[in-house]
C-alpha cells in the first residue's frame, strides 16, 4: 500500500507531542469503519439510535420549509456520512422532491456503504467526495448537489464532538459561509448525561470500542511500517467533567520501544504512558443553539417557517440524551 504523507506527518507530530496524541480521523480505515458501525449497534452506545429515532419521528418537520420547487428541488449534503443510514431515514421522511445528494467522508469504505444505501432509495443522483470536512465544504461552495435549489447540510452523529469547542464554533462558521439564504444546517449533538452512561458508551463490556481504539495502532503498523504490539496497549475512557468531554486513550502496559518507519520515529513508551486518541465533547442544548447563532445562522425570520426566534428548531431524544438542531440561513 502506498504511504499517505498526511497520515505519516500527523502520526509523527502527534506521537512526538507531550502527552502523545493521534487524531481521531484516522480511526476510519476499512476495518475501523466496520468497528464503528458495530459500536453504533451496541446497547451502551445510544448516540446513533437516539438520532435515528428523532429522524424517524420528526424527519418531515426537519425538512419543513426547505422544499425548493419542482424546477429547483432541495439538495442534501452530509459531512461525515458514515454508512448513510441516517440520511436514508431522513430522505424516507421527505415529502418534497430531493434533487441530489452529496456524500462527504474521509473513509472510502464508508462512502461505498452510503452510496449503496442512498442510490437504492430514490431517483436522485448521488455524488461522493472522499474528503475532509473542509475539503468537502470547499467543493460544495462551487458544486452543490442541486445548483439552483436550497441546500440542507447534515452534520450528524455528534461528529462535531471531536472538535474542541472553539474549533467546533469555527467549523460552524465555515459551514455557514459555504451556505446562502434559504439553505439550512441540521446538527446532531450528544448531550451531557450521567457519567456511568458515558463510560459504558465509550468502554463497552464487549470491548468493541477498545478494538476500535487499538485498531489505530494496527493501521499505523500496516500503513506506515510501525511496530506497535497490540497487546502492549490497553483502552481507557474517562469523563473529563471540567471540559465536558469523554476522552479515549491508549495506555502502554510496559516499557517498550516502538518504531514507525514511514515517520522516522524510534520511541520509548514508559509503562503507563498514554496516547490520547479522541475527545468526544458533550453539549448543553441551549449552548448548541447559541453556537449556531454566533456562527451567523438564523438571524432574522425564517421565511415561510413556523420558526422559533432566530429560525432555530431543536428536537431532543430524552432516553439517549441526544439533540438535533436545525439552523436556517436567513437573508
Ligand atoms: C463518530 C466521533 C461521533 O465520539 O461518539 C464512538 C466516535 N468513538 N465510540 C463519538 C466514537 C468511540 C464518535 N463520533
Amino acid at each position: 500500500m502506498s504511504i499517505d504523507p498526511e497520515f505519516a506527518r500527523d502520526v509523527r507530530e502527534g506521537l512526538l507531542r507531550t502527552p502523545r496524541e493521534l487524531p481521531p480521523r484516522y480511526f476510519y480505515d476499512a476495518l475501523g469503519s466496520q468497528l464503528f458501525e458495530a459500536i453504533c449497534r451496541l446497547p451502551w452506545y445510544r448516540v446513533t439510535r437516539g438520532e435515528q429515532l428523532l429522524l424517524e419521528r420528526h424527519g418531515a418537520a426537519m425538512l419543513d420549509g426547505l422544499a425548493g420547487s419542482a424546477a429547483a428541488p432541495l439538495g442534501v449534503a452530509e459531512l461525515g456520512c458514515g454508512s448513510g443510514q441516517k440520511l436514508a431515514t431522513l430522505l424516507r421522511a421527505a415529502s418534497a422532491p430531493v434533487g441530489g445528494v452529496t456524500l462527504i467522508d474521509i473513509s472510502a469504505a464508508a462512502l461505498a456503504m452510503a452510496t449503496d444505501h442512498l442510490s437504492q432509495l430514490g431517483p436522485w443522483p448521488v455524488h461522493t467526495q472522499e474528503a475532509s470536512y473542509d475539503e468537502g465544504l470547499a467543493r460544495l461552495a462551487t458544486s452543490r448537489p442541486v445548483s439552483d435549489g436550497p441546500l440542507l447540510v447534515l452534520f450528524l452523529g455528534s461528529n462535531i464532538g471531536n472538535f474542541h469547542p472553539s474549533e467546533g464554533r469555527a467549523l460552524l462558521g465555515r459551514i455557514r459561509r459555504t451556505l446562502r439564504p434559504g439553505d439550512a444546517l441540521l446538527l446532531g449533538t450528544d448531550l451531557v448525561k450521567p457519567e456511568r452512561n458515558l463510560l459504558l458508551a465509550y468502554d463497552d463490556p464487549l470491548q468493541v470500542t477498545a478494538a476500535f481504539n487499538r485498531n489505530l495502532l494496527r493501521r499505523i503498523d500496516e500503513e506506515l511500517g510501525g511496530t506497535f504490539e497490540l497487546d502492549g496497549f490497553s483502552h481507557r475512557a474517562i469523563w473529563n467533567a471540567a471540559e465536558s468531554r469523554v476522552e479515549m486513550h491508549l495506555v502502554s502496559l510496559r516499557r517498550q520501544r516502538v518504531t514507525v518507519a514511514a515517520c522516522g520515529l524510534d520511541l520509548t513508551f514508559e509503562a503507563g504512558e498514554t496516547i490520547w486518541t479522541e475527545s468526544s465533547y458533550k453539549y448543553d442544548p441551549a449552548a448548541v443553539v447559541a453556537d449556531g447563532l454566533a456562527a451567523g445562522f438564523g438571524t432574522g425570520t425564517g421565511a415561510g417557517v413556523d420558526a422559533a426566534p432566530g429560525g432555530v428548531r431543536q428536537w431532543i431524544e430524552p432516553d439517549s440524551a441526544f439533540a438535533l438542531t436545525r439552523f436556517l440561513v436567513t437573508p
